[in-house]
């Protein structure tokens, strides 16, 4: 079936980005198992990952924008061992379990270690021990018997060095409901391994805009290097389309959609997943913009959005939104509007106020750029102006947006 019954009938403010990540599971490739281009990200983010110098590189991102996708492609090029953490499984949910998933990664790589370099006299027994209660005092004393034979990373020659890379890290939030001092002793663990005691890099990727405020507020640093992974430009879009995704189509697919990129991205912008959800599912809407399974989702989702003026309607939901309809609409409005693109924060924070902003983030319809690193799907961004900057999550939800105010509903 091309439209999942799931998409058809999400709750208004279930997708909230901390609980239900939208991106697809563990599969970070396209359909062929190919990498798109990407060329300066590559480069850049190569260059910093190569760096003698560890860091703790967070990549933001909007779901769906490509970040999983980029850091494989990066570390499967580079003369790593990653060591990868996907936060979804919960794994990282409980001290327990973030137990266990430390030692699923890090004793295959110190029985490595053991064996090509024996003077380090890694003792793997003692390291790993298994238990069955767990609390925040085991995974401290885990966490430093890993890190004390581990060699500086200059020095490492023998073996790859490590690179630990957690995807979804916003789910590290759980952790700390779970306990705060195993989400703590973590994060300074990360800090001190990285930036201090220059052992491995690490890399955090998350889809939720806020994440970085959350993780620079415990840690009271700013020693976080972020990226904001965007979609592609323009140019590089439709050469995506047209040289990359339909030649991998049936025929008539890709004749009819061939050179129509100019249409198809006002509804999926140019975010490799979108426009490749659009191409999968064209036998079925045949272009009939209603029935693209991502505009219907996003289109009624923002209808619930706008209509919230009336709390009754919505009383089972947990979460209540601290903005309203009009809010929405405004916010929207002034993009779509505007430049088509994006808002300055502190432009909209002047209107509608920091609390509603962040509520508009929390609920998924905004999406924040802290850094403007990788911005190269905006063209019109005003290099005089600096600041952080916020689009629609989405181009269905923009195009859904164009799609109210023309009154076509
Ligand atoms: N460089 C790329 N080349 C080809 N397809 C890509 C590329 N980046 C992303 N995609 C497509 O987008 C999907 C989502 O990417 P992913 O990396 O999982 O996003 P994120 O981690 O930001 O949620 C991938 O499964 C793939 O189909
Ligand atoms: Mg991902």
């Amino acid at each position: 079936m091309l439209v999942p019954s799931s998409l058809r009938c999400l709750p208004a403010w279930a997708n909230r980005v901390s609980r239900i990540p939208l991106t697809r599971g563990n599969s970070y490739l396209s359909r062929n198992n190919t990498f798109f281009n990407r060329k300066r990200e590559l480069t850049e983010f190569t260059e910093a990952l190569s760096s003698p110098r560890p860091r703790i590189h967070v990549l933001l991102g909007p779901p769906n924008s490509g970040k999983t996708t980029l850091v494989q492609q990066v570390v499967d090029k580079l003369p790593f061992k990653p060591l990868f953490f996907d936060c979804r499984g919960g794994i990282f949910s409980t001290p327990t379990n973030m137990y266990y998933a430390i030692i699923n990664q890090f004793y295959p790589y110190f029985k490595q270690l053991s064996v090509s370099s024996p003077s380090l006299k890694v003792d793997t027994r003692n390291i790993f021990k298994r238990k069955s209660e767990i609390n925040a005092q085991d995974v401290i004393g885990l966490l430093r018997r890993i890190s004390d034979p581990l060699l500086k990373w200059a020095q490492i020659e023998k073996e790859p060095a490590p690179i630990l890379i957690i995807d979804e890290a916003n789910m590290l939030k759980l952790l700390g409901d779970s306990s705060e001092l195993a989400l703590t002793s973590l994060l300074t663990w990360l800090v001190k391994n990285s930036i201090q005691d220059q052992r491995f890099h690490v890399v955090l990727t998350t889809s939720d805009p806020l994440f970085l405020n959350w993780i620079q507020n415990i840690l009271n640093i700013s020693h976080l290097t972020p990226y904001v992974v965007g979609d592609l430009s323009k140019e590089d879009a439709e050469e995506y389309f047209d040289t990359y995704l339909l030649p991998q189509f049936d025929s008539e697919i890709s004749s009819e959609l061939k050179g129509k990129f100019d249409e198809v991205s006002k509804v999926t912008g140019t975010r490799m997943y979108v426009i490749e959800k659009f191409v999968e599912e064209y036998k079925y809407h045949k272009g009939e913009i209603e029935k693209f399974s991502m505009f219907e989702q996003e289109f009624n989702r923002l209808k619930f959005g706008l209509e919230y003026e009336k709390p009754k309607k919505i009383h089972k939901f947990e979460e209540k939104p601290l903005w309203d309809g009009d809010d929405l609409r405004d916010t929207l409005k002034e993009i779509v509007e505007k430049n088509n693109e994006f808002i300055y924060t502190n432009d909209l924070v002047l209107q509608i106020g920091e609390v509603k902003v962040n509520s508009l983030l929390e609920h998924n319809f905004l999406h924040l750029r802290p850094t403007q690193r990788f911005t190269y799907d905006i063209d019109n961004l005003d290099v005089s102006k600096v600041g952080s900057i916020l689009t629609p999550t989405n181009r269905p939800l923009a195009y859904a947006m164009e799609y109210i105010l023309n009154g076509r509903f």
